[in-house]
């Protein structure tokens, strides 16, 4: 297979990635989370790279991709915020986060024009007694309301706003 060369940093990523997970039974979905962790998402440069290393087709690596939330295909804003829309954060009033992010002009599962902003959404983040629960980069925020949400958003998260911090 040949790759072009603007994509030589990805493939070699990806076949360095795929090394490291040779001896592993079903390495498809271990590989695709630590390239995401090496690159921040799955670009579509690596698709042909697995396929050819995992001996798979590339219509095989590519519907893993896109089937799993978790797996970005384009790069994450500067920050990334995860609403939690599991039934736990619902019945505490996670739908008027969503609102209030739509509302931002922001839409769930993708990143803002100015590149900002990723909106996720989630399906439970393990903090079910303090919902709303939010994550943003990584911290977890209880209790969230759509001020909370907004300084979130904007990536000044401020303590003193509603919601409970949690570690
Ligand atoms: S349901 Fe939202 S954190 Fe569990």
């Amino acid at each position: 297979m040949t790759i072009s060369g603007s994509d030589m940093s990805v493939e070699s990523v990806v076949r360095r990635v795929v090394a490291d997970h040779r001896d592993q039974r079903g390495a498809l979905l271990p590989v695709l989370h630590a390239v995401q962790a090496e690159l921040g998402h799955v670009p579509q440069e690596a698709i042909p790279v697995l396929a050819d290393e995992l001996n798979l087709s590339r219509a095989d690596v590519h519907g893993v991709v896109t089937f799993y939330h978790d797996f970005r295909r384009e790069p994450a804003g500067r920050t990334t915020v995860r609403i939690c829309r599991a039934e736990a954060c619902q019945a505490l009033g996670a739908d008027r986060l969503v609102s209030y992010a739509r509302e931002s002009g922001l839409t769930l599962g993708e990143t803002s024009a100015d590149g900002s902003v990723t909106v996720e959404q989630v399906f439970c983040l393990g903090n079910c007694a303090l919902g709303p629960a939010v994550e943003a980069n990584g911290r977890l925020y209880g209790r969230v309301g759509p001020a909370r949400l907004g300084s979130l958003l904007n990536g000044t998260p401020n303590e003193t706003l509603d919601g409970t911090v949690s570690a």
